[in-house]
């Protein structure tokens, strides 16, 4: 935030503080005063979702790390101990277990609304950036935390992702052995990522706080896409009206979050995680959560491994360049049209991919996971720098007002 705080300190110990620390005129301009652009929709609370989450993620975690034990022999048995001896263990250990589920939905919705809307686009460069280094974050504290409870997927998931980099040249085996602590998956793994697990989610939320102030920096996008010209035409303070709707879209949020907790618990789990890890049998298939299948499938569908691996990373990292793929003026897919149609075979592409993740990389599903993965880095290399030179964008309003100045005007 810029300029002078408004905040006034009323009472006399408000004041002694402000004089201190101003940490209550800062929480006053950054989520009181702070201005919000008006024409906000419903995507844009998948932040606040997204923080809340995080919040609950970190509480029922430290809550279940108080009873699980991080030990080869004990683990998968600390965890059935958590579901049936702990006082409301199952309920813990299933909100933690969906909760991360819930949180890769909203962190996917929070992504696709600013693939859509342009929020990436100058000046929000490096807001968007961060963003990716958080989604990094979250699949690496994701797929630690699947291994915890030793499943047979736990054990499998661990064993296949940590070979993966064995296929570098050179270095890979020691780095493999390296991750591992030793040659194979056991008690030394699980001990450093069961630590590693436990830590990653605090290093999320100081990237976050970086990510929200680069965005108090430079203000919200919005769905015109057109920056606030006048901050008394174009935008609201964020109380009472983005925390009212923050808190309603929350509300809803956990509605959902609840009844998958509470009634179809296991609906996103794999059945062969209820079986204890064994080195000795390889599940017929090894599928990760799903929220990994698209990469998953674009790991499989290149047939030499090194190349795979390379695949799944730079699927993730050209995400992090399209501020300079795009290369239209016009942020807002509303007055894209051809973007638009483009946007819509991505989302398709990318849901497409996350269905071949979860089959078997043999046959038709290969051939097609090796189309759509070629389909996917080809939306970001050719069609979005060629689109942004060769479309021609809907006239664009001339200010956030102005777009919204006409609504509700046919009801009147
Ligand atoms: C723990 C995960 C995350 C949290 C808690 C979080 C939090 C937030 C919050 C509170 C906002 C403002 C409200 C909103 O626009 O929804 C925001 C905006 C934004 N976030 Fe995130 N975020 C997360 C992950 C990500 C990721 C993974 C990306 C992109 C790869 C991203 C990109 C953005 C962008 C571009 C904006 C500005 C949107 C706009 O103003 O149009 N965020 N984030």
């Amino acid at each position: 935030m810029s300029g002078h705080s408004q905040y006034k300190p009323k009472s006399n110990f408000a004041k002694w503080l402000e004089r201190r620390l101003p940490i209550l005129s800062f929480m006053y301009d950054s989520f009181v005063a702070y201005p919000t652009p008006k024409n906000l929709n419903y995507l844009w609370t998948f932040g606040a979702i997204l923080s809340f989450m995080l919040v609950a993620q970190i509480i029922t975690g430290v809550v279940l790390a108080m009873h699980y034990t991080p030990e080869v022999t004990l683990a998968f048995n600390s965890v059935e101990n958590i579901m049936r001896d702990v006082n409301w263990g199952w309920a813990l250990r299933y909100a933690h277990a969906n909760g991360a589920s819930m949180f890769f939905l909203a962190v996917y919705i929070h992504i696709f609304r600013g693939m859509y809307y342009g929020s990436y686009k100058e000046p929000r460069e490096l807001l968007w950036i961060l963003g990716v280094v958080i989604f990094m974050v979250m699949m690496a504290t994701g797929f630690l935390g699947y291994v915890l409870p030793w499943g047979q997927m736990s054990f499998w998931a661990a064993t296949v992702i940590t070979n993966l980099f064995s296929a570098l040249p050179w270095v890979g085996p020691s780095i493999t052995t390296w991750l591992l602590g030793g040659y194979s998956v056991d008690n030394a793994t699980l001990n450093r990522f069961f630590a590693l697990h436990y830590l990653l989610p605090f290093i999320i939320v100081a990237i976050v706080a970086l990510h929200v102030w680069a965005l108090h920096v430079t203000g919200q996008n919005n769905p015109t896409g057109v920056e606030v010209k006048d901050l008394k035409k174009d935008t609201v303070p964020f109380t009472p009206y983005a925390t009212m709707k923050d808190g309603f879209a929350i509300g809803v949020f956990v509605i959902l979050y609840a009844w998958m907790t509470f009634f179809v618990p296991n609906y996103l789990g794999h059945p062969d995680n209820y079986i204890e890890a064994n080195p000795l049998v390889t599940p017929p298939h090894i599928v990760p959560e799903w929220y990994f299948l698209p990469f998953y499938a674009i790991l499989r569908a290149i047939p030499n491994k090194l190349l795979g691996v390379i695949a799944l990373f730079l699927s993730i990292l050209i995400v992090a360049a399209l501020p300079w793929l795009d290369t239209s003026k016009v942020k807002s897919g509303t007055y894209r049209p051809l973007f638009r149609k483009f946007y819509w075979a991505f989302v398709a592409v990318s849901i497409g991919l996350g269905y071949l993740g979860s089959q078997p990389a043999e046959g038709a599903y290969l051939w097609i996971a090796r189309l759509l993965t070629f389909y996917y880095f080809f939306h970001f290399l050719v069609i979005l720098p060629l689109l942004g030179r060769r479309e021609k964008p809907d006239p664009l309003p001339k200010s956030i007002s102005e777009a919204t100045a006409n609504r509700g005007a046919s009801h009147a």
